[in-house]
């Protein structure tokens, strides 16, 4: 830890962008099972479907109602979820760079929205997966999220949508179905929805990235991380178990070998002193 903390305080002497970047490992404390564990598989009539399956444009064209059915599941698990001593030291740290405008970043994969309910502001929070709490036009006739209306219930696991919800999951512009605000398996990052060129400006001009329970197998986080290093960031790893990005970070920042709920807190009290 020492080590990593003095990485830190000498990528904060220079110029550039604090990158905070987390990943499901900073929910798991919160009890939010990750997308590829046991937890995760779904049944619908005879057959279990893997997440990566649903979760996609291809499962939603051809059973909809079903995706959403998993939506809502996942949805209610996030809200009987609360935040975690990583979530608020996240916060706080961000909060601690107030005078220093813009310089601060999180850059979330999860969709749970506990960064939010743990007090980031949304104008620093880039949430390139989406968020489990809007929803946007199926057909696309305008770029506009929406937050799922508080009609729609969470529903248990198997548990249909009923015809009350399904009335209110429609875009409110067009009257088309509404669909979850995530970015699915089978499409691509982009500026309006997921602020692909926005974090990757960010990434071009950090001088330090903290990664947190992050695997390292989705796009734009691997692109941050080496944009980062590329242009001279420290970069710091997070996680309880080895990962692509601890070898990036071990030419750098190093790597703290612990939870996220019981290293962030740590780091950044440290770092705030
Ligand atoms: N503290 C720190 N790290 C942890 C903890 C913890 N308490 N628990 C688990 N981890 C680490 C694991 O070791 C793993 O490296 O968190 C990582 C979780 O990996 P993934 O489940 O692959 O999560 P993530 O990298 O966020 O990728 C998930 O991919 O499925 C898509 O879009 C979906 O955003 C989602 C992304």
């Amino acid at each position: 830890m020492e080590a990593v903390v003095a990485a830190c305080r000498s990528a904060l002497a220079k110029q550039g962008t604090v990158i905070v970047l987390t990943g499901a490992g900073v929910s798991a404390e919160s009890g939010i099972p990750t997308f590829r564990g046991k937890e995760g598989y779904w049944t619908i009539g005879a057959r279990e479907y893997q997440p990566q399956e649903l979760a996609s444009h291809a499962a939603f064209s051809e059973m909809p109602w079903e995706v959403w059915a998993w939506y809502l599941y996942r949805r209610g698990v996030c809200r009987a979820a609360s935040p975690n001593d990583a979530h608020y030291a996240i916060a706080r740290w961000d909060d601690a760079f107030k005078s220093q405008n813009d310089r601060f970043a999180l850059v979330t994969q999860n969709v749970d929205g506990l960064h939010r309910r743990a007090g980031s502001p949304p104008s620093r929070t880039y949430a390139i997966h989406g968020d489990v709490d809007l929803m946007r036009c199926s057909v696309e006739c305008v770029a506009n999220l929406w937050p799922i209306p508080p009609g729609v219930p969470a529903l248990a696991k198997g548990e249909p949508v009923g015809e009350a919800a399904r009335g209110l999951l429609v875009c409110p512009r067009c009257g088309e179905m509404a669909r979850p605000h995530v970015l699915w398996f089978d499409e691509a990052y982009d500026e309006p929805r997921y602020r692909l060129d926005t974090v990757r400006d960010l990434a071009a001009a950090a001088c330090l990235v903290v990664v947190a329970g992050s695997s390292a197998q989705t796009n734009l986080p691997w692109q941050v991380v080496m944009l980062a290093a590329r242009n001279g960031a420290t970069i710091v790893d997070v996680n309880i178990e080895d990962n692509p990005f601890s070898e990036v970070a071990a030419q750098s920042g190093g790597a703290i070998r612990d939870s996220a709920a019981t290293a962030l807190p740590l780091l950044v009290d440290q770092l705030s002193r």
